[in-house]
């Protein structure tokens, strides 16, 4: 495949219903566990990726300011992996716009390294096969390994003995999945985590009692999923991904100094959501890492749920439906 220069791509965020928390392999980002994602139809990433014959460095800009310090490092290293395997040395000039506030547990990182994994394969002239983009992406972000496709999306953790465990964990869409389901978006704080989900994960890993058995608990969560999915039973879908969700912030919070994303109004916006169950309405929570929290519904429900919380909170509400993977939206040799 030959290079084409300039490439921009288009990714989603994506939620996890059973959520990747932990890594066995921080170089390659090999997660302990599974997980199961439901790519959105909103907060979209768009990457321009230029190749630049003249350029010492990569230039990278974020809407619209130059990225400096970490992000520029991560971008960076992930670049330099695409060029080796690229066999090429251009820098690269990046240019990425986000509609998600970044860092804030609003998945920004998924589809913003899907969406630059793709626009750089393309412009590096990688393959880009869906599941060699996905193995891609997940370098850059685990959770980016999911946001490749649309829909629900399992990430194969893979097998840890694997003669090449990192061509074993990739993501895929799940097939069968019939739910018509919509996530609806509380956003609380738009400000970014105070601690990175690399350092939470790591100390989670390192130093919770709980951890095994969230471990344990989320590979049987994973199977009854699929089942629920495959049967478009959203009450079960639903008790699952609470639970799992609940389960993981649990592990984090009993890790060693403790990490806390909740706050009194993600507690809050809990226990609305739990009234909401009461009355009748079938609403379950999930959050990631960060105080915000997506609630997920049927998409017959998705107006009154959203109703309900800016009634409840002055949070910012958005309603989010089943979105699309990644894809080139103009390229030129
Ligand atoms: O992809 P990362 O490193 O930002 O980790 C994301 C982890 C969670 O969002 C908390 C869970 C998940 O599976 O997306």
């Amino acid at each position: 495949m030959t290079a084409r220069e300039t490439a921009v791509a288009v990714a989603h965020p994506n939620i996890a219903l059973i959520k990747y928390w932990g890594k066995r392999d921080e170089n390659l980002v090999l997660p302990f566990t599974d997980s199961l994602s439901m790519t959105l139809d909103v907060f979209p990433t768009t990457t321009a990726v230029r190749l630049d014959l003249d350029a010492a460095a990569d230039h990278v800009v974020m809407d619209g300011a130059p990225a400096r310090g970490e992000v520029l490092r991560r971008a960076t290293t992930f670049l330099d992996l695409v060029r080796e395997r690229a066999g090429r040395r251009e820098r690269a000039v990046v240019d990425t716009r986000n509609t998600v506030p970044v860092g804030a547990g609003l998945a920004s990182s998924a589809g913003g390294f899907a969406a630059l994994a793709l626009a750089a394969a393309h412009a590096y002239g990688l393959p880009r096969d869906a599941e060699q983009l996905s193995r891609l992406a997940r370098r850059g972000s685990g959770s980016a390994a999911r946001s490749v496709f649309g829909g629900f999306v399992v990430w194969h953790a893979g097998d840890p003995d694997a003669p090449d465990p990192d061509r074993a964990s990739y993501a895929e869409p799940v097939m069968d999945a019939r739910l018509d389901a919509a996530l609806v978006a509380v956003v609380l704080e738009e400000g970014p985590k105070p601690v990175s989900s690399r350092e939470a994960m790591r100390r989670t890993v390192a130093t919770s009692p709980l951890y095994r058995d969230w471990v344990t608990d989320s590979r049987a969560d994973l199977a009854r999923m699929y089942t629920a999915l495959h049967d478009g039973d959203m009450a079960v879908v639903g008790a699952i991904t609470e639970r799992n969700a609940l389960g993981m912030h649990a592990t984090m919070e009993a890790a060693r100094p403790a990490v806390r994303y909740r706050t009194a109004a993600t507690n809050a916006v809990l226990g609305h959501v739990r009234r909401l169950r009461e009355e009748g309405v079938g609403a379950w929570a999930t959050m990631d890492a960060g105080p915000n929290v997506k609630v997920l519904c049927a998409c017959a429900d998705a107006q009154r749920v959203a109703d309900r919380m800016r009634e409840a909170t002055d949070a910012r509400v958005v309603v989010a439906r089943r979105g699309p993977g990644a894809r080139l939206r103009q390229a030129t040799a």
